[in-house]
């Protein structure tokens, strides 16, 4: 009887995220293969990467809908040029910064990396992207900056999604600066070589290949530097089921399904659950959580 349902867990028995917020709605109205730098191990010898189609076909980006098809389908009317990212808070160099300005100033590269969503599916993506803490860097970090927020765009006039209370719009993220500032955090511009699509989140997104999928977030206008943790959307939602920290831990169910195994995306109907790895198997960063209970920094 021991964790069959474990084993047997089929996507029926996964609730998406969306699934409460839907009622809600309805009563409010890989590892480092492929990396540059030496010091990221290879570890996902065999991983192969998901096709162009799989990735920029099933997305979460509800600002274009909840459906895993929606962003696809409605994405397109997104402008992502010009683009400006406001940096502010705890820096020297505030300010806001232009998408190309920003791109001339960073060195992008390629990570293969494992993407785990909260929802127990997940991918091998081929990113293009640059190590976020050069981006920090060049703003000039202050010494009592702790956290790093990140805000979505929000434009009610190209996201329709904007119009349900789905969440607390616009979306916002966070991490603590060592977090932030891991070289395995990047800013993804790029997907197999070519410019981001916008239902992967265009032209600029954050990518915390050790956390649930939900922390990456998309087209984002404003990064900022604080000294307290900052809120964030899924938490905001729904602080019982999506905590601050969320790094990938088979160990630590969600209240509603397992985290113990995951679903290949790509893997064909009769294809064989995969264990989920502790960290999304990113062990380098295990340094960052000692002595905290992760079970309770969820
Ligand atoms: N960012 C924004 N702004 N809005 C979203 O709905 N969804 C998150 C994350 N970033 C989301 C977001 C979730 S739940 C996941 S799993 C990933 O984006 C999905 O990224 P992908 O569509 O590129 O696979």
């Amino acid at each position: 009887m021991a964790h069959r349902w474990k084993n047997d867990l089929t996507d029926a028995d996964v609730t998406p995220m969306g699934a409460y917020l839907s009622r809600r709605e309805v009563m409010a109205g890989v590892a480092g293969l492929g990396l540059a730098s030496m010091a990221a191990p290879v570890r996902a010898a065999g991983l192969s990467p998901n096709s162009w189609e799989e990735i920029t076909s099933y997305n979460n980006y509800y600002e274009f809908g909840t459906g895993k098809e929606d962003p696809a389908r409605n994405a397109g009317s997104l402008t992502t040029k010009p683009w400006t990212v406001k940096i502010d808070g705890m820096v020297d160099k505030p300010g806001d910064y232009s998408f190309d300005q920003i791109m001339q100033a960073m060195t992008v590269e390629k990570r293969i990396y494992r993407f785990r969503c909260v929802e127990a599916w997940s991918m091998v993506i081929p990113w293009n992207g640059f190590e976020l803490a050069d981006l920090l860097k060049m703003a000039g970090v202050q010494s009592g900056a702790k956290y790093v927020a990140f805000e979505t765009l929000y434009r009610p006039e190209e996201m329709p999604g904007l119009r349900y209370p789905v969440l607390d719009w616009p979306y916002v993220e966070g991490l603590r600066l060592d977090e932030a500032m891991h070289p395995l955090t990047i800013m993804a511009t790029g997907l197999y070589g070519k410019p981001l699509p916008n239902q992967n989140g265009a032209p600029l997104r954050l990518v915390v290949p050790w956390k649930y999928g939900f922390k990456s977030i998309k087209s984002i206008v404003r990064i900022s530097l604080t000294s307290k943790q900052p809120p964030t959307s899924w938490n905001k939602a729904n602080g019982r089921e999506y905590g601050f920290y969320s790094n990938v831990n088979p160990k630590v169910d969600h209240p509603r399904w397992s985290q113990a195994s995951e679903r290949a995306i790509g893997g064909g109907l009769f294809a064989k659950r995969q264990d989920t790895l502790m960290f999304n198997g990113y062990d380098e960063v295990a340094g960052l959580y000692a002595g905290m209970d992760l079970s309770k920094f969820y």
